[in-house]
């Protein structure tokens, strides 16, 4: 058996959210509902769809390889130079590429534990080492990741709102935090729920990118734009530190359907404010009903709510999954009494919180 590298020994595969199909065939049942993923329960932009279905049928050339409408239209949308802008197969990609462009052996990154698994896995594939910093209530300790920095930490990773929590930190949190890292060690914002947040103290991190070039902003199309399946997410960042991780992108990292898709789907605002709207609408309802049964949750800026079942999350989750809806059990991430419930429509929110309620016997 011809051996992998070393650092990859000791990777473990992403767990993703149990597919549909695979819960009917389990258990023999048609009506499924997946609240696993934190993907859109209300599709994509009609305008995104149709746009997507014409540039299928240029199926036979090779996409553009520099993405230039998309990094035009996004540059115009954000008031941000397109040499500041780089364009991968999701955002997974690009924190992988990051994690290729700067991770030498032995450098660490520095994140929250627990947050987004792929930070680690881009780091510590490339032979680094991952710090974690507890969360303090649930959310990123800043002050906690100053104090883990050290002459070998080369990259900060910050989920902002975070997966799973849901929680965020605040704009002046924020710069007060990015004035403390030393210039040399990037920090890495990701703000791929950012459209769903509400709280006026977000941080407006584009402000702080002229000022401090190692900030970098990461977002993605998968989560309020309902494009997950074409794979689109994009970092900005100094022109010198997109200049470096274009040398290792895959020449044609995202396709054709999803550049047309993506360059389609940030026209229509309508869309995206719909879903917002939407989603807090479902966040209210599905807080309000845990408040009558007594039900514990981490309070979200997200598509998503971490719920405290004060039981075995995991038994929780195969129950639910037994009863047709698909959420996450916090025990991967070491939250044991948690479930991760994606927000959906009224009528998935109130159909889960009735299976809830059957499930904990409330
Ligand atoms: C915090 C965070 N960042 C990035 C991603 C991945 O996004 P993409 O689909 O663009 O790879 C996810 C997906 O769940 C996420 O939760």
């Amino acid at each position: 058996m011809i051996k992998c590298r070393k650092a990859v020994e000791s990777l473990t595969p992403y767990l993703p959210g149990k597919p549909i199909e695979e819960v009917r065939r389990e258990y023999g049942i048609l009506e499924v509902t997946k609240l696993a993923s934190n993907e859109s329960q209300w599709g994509a932009s009609p305008l995104a769809l149709l746009a997507a279905r014409e540039a299928v049928l240029e199926s036979a050339v090779y996409p553009d390889g520099n993405c230039t409408e998309l990094k035009d239209a996004l540059s115009k949308k954000l008031g941000v130079p397109s040499e500041k802008i780089l364009l991968g197969c999701g955002s997974d990609e690009t924190i992988h590429l990051l994690g290729k462009t700067y991770i030498n052996e032995g450098d660490e990154c520095i994140t929250g534990d627990v947050t987004f698994s792929t930070y680690a896995a881009a780091v510590d594939s490339m032979g680094g080492r991952t710090v974690y910093v507890p969360l303090r209530n649930h959310t990123f300790d800043l002050d906690g990741i100053l104090a883990a920095i050290t002459p070998r930490t080369k990259l900060i990773f910050i989920a902002n709102p975070n997966n799973p929590t849901g929680t965020a930190i605040t704009h002046k949190e924020q710069e007060e935090f990015i004035k403390k890292v030393p210039e040399d060690v990037l920090i890495f914002f990701d703000e791929a729920y950012q459209e769903f947040v509400k709280t006026p103290s977000f941080p407006n991190t584009i402000e702080f990118l002229p000022k401090y070039r190692n900030v970098i902003l990461s977002k993605t199309f998968s989560k309020i734009y309902g494009l997950a399946a074409f794979r689109v997410g994009y970092m900005i960042a100094d022109p010198e530190i997109i200049d470096c991780v274009n040398r290792i992108r895959p020449p044609f990292n995202v396709n054709s359907v999803a550049q047309k898709a993506a360059v389609a789907a940030l026209s229509d605002d309508e869309f995206v404010q719909k879903v917002a709207r939407e989603n807090r609408g479902a966040l209210g309802y599905l807080q309000s009903e845990l408040d009558k049964m007594g039900i514990s949750y981490i309070p979200s800026e997200t598509n998503f709510l971490m719920i405290d079942v004060a039981k075995n999350a995991q038994e929780v989750f195969v129950e639910l999954m037994k009863e047709g809806y698909i959420v996450r059990s916090g025990a991967p991430f070491g939250e044991e009494t948690y479930i991760r419930v994606t927000t959906g429509t009224l009528a998935q929110m109130s159909g889960f919180i009735e299976k809830l309620k059957k499930v904990l016997g409330k």
